[in-house]
């Protein structure tokens, strides 16, 4: 049977200034490149799933505005179901990105029509929610809406995974109601108070995630790995060597590998090396959904490093 996978978050058109330096506190920089492209944490992994060959429906809210009717087609081409999509009298959200050369990025977040998605218009596709076998959040619309929905999924018995990004302090019903939570090492001291440089201190920082009730905890360290604790085991999986070009939407398109790879081979080192894989393999070009692999293409680079595997650090 297929599996259906249902993503509820954020829309973005993303506004990419590529620069050889982050610029400094009132300096003011030439850009070596500028690019529009579709981004928002939610439709991101929504594209990086329907990239790996899976049954996807997206549910989010855009704009009444030209940003927005471009997405739509995107989403169109690209055959995801956009009825789930809830359009609105405002600005599609935007993300302005300063990316550094081969290197990292920063983003300023306009909210605009992710925002006013709220559980009403979330529960109007309660019919598709029912079917789905995972649902993947995170925080770029209202967290409210994300808790409240978060609640209604456990009800229903639907496994979730929160990306906790972009950070904010969260209340322990954030943790309790999801399956898995995933922040990255900066979300992960906003949360905890510690940064995870070390195996030490990803214990020390998981512990007090468990505290708050969080049931599986991924910590994604970037180009380092993805550590995995719950309560009874504590595993590393180092990231796969590729050329970096941009990292943006690297953490989606972990999320949506790690998603893809729970659901179908029910097994937590698979799942964690198909996340590694599927989010080295979108470092390797400018923006965030242009270089989301195929499966064929994250097998290929399992295959390749073979010598690389899951550890037990427990
Ligand atoms: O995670 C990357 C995404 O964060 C970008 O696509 C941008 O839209 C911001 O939401």
């Amino acid at each position: 049977m297929t599996n259906n996978y249902i993503v509820i978050g954020s829309i973005n058109t993303d506004l990419i200034s590529t620069v050889k330096n982050f610029t400094k506190p009132g300096e003011t920089v030439t850009s070596t490149s500028f690019t529009k492209i579709h981004g928002g944490k939610g439709a991101n992994q929504c594209v990086a799933l329907k990239k790996l060959g899976a049954n996807t429906y997206m549910i989010g809210s855009i704009g009444n505005d030209i940003f927005g009717k471009e997405y739509l087609n995107e989403f169109r081409n690209l055959k995801i179901n956009t009825e789930g999509i809830h359009i609105v009298e405002c600005s599609t959200g935007l993300a302005i990105i300063e990316s550094e050369e081969n290197s990292s990025n920063r983003i300023i977040l306009v909210s605009g029509a992710n925002h006013e998605l709220n559980i009403s218009h979330i529960l109007k596709k309660e019919n598709i929610i029912n079917d789905a076998n995972i649902a993947l959040l995170q925080l770029e619309i209202d967290p409210k809406v994300t808790l409240e929905t978060l609640k209604m999924l456990k009800s229903k018995n639907i496994t979730t995974i929160l990306d906790p990004a972009p950070a904010i302090e969260l209340t322990n019903d954030f943790f309790e109601n999801s399956d898995f939570i995933t922040p990255n090492e900066t979300e992960t001291e906003i949360l905890t108070g510690i940064y995870p440089s070390d195996n030490d201190s990803v214990k020390k920082a998981a512990e007090i995630l468990k505290n708050k009730g969080a049931n599986n905890i991924i910590i994604k360290a970037g180009k380092k790995g993805a550590f995995y604790i719950n309560r009874k085991e504590m595993l590393f999986m180092p990231s796969y060597p590729v050329n970096v070009v941009d990292t943006t939407a690297a953490g989606d398109s972990f999320n949506a590998g790690f998603a893809f790879g729970i659901t179908e081979y029910k097994d937590i080192a698979r799942a964690l090396k198909t996340a590694c894989s599927v989010a080295s393999l979108s470092t390797t070009a400018l923006g965030a959904q242009s270089a989301m692999p195929s499966l064929d293409k994250v097998e290929e680079l399992i295959k390749k490093h073979d010598d690389i595997n899951v550890l037990d650090i427990s």
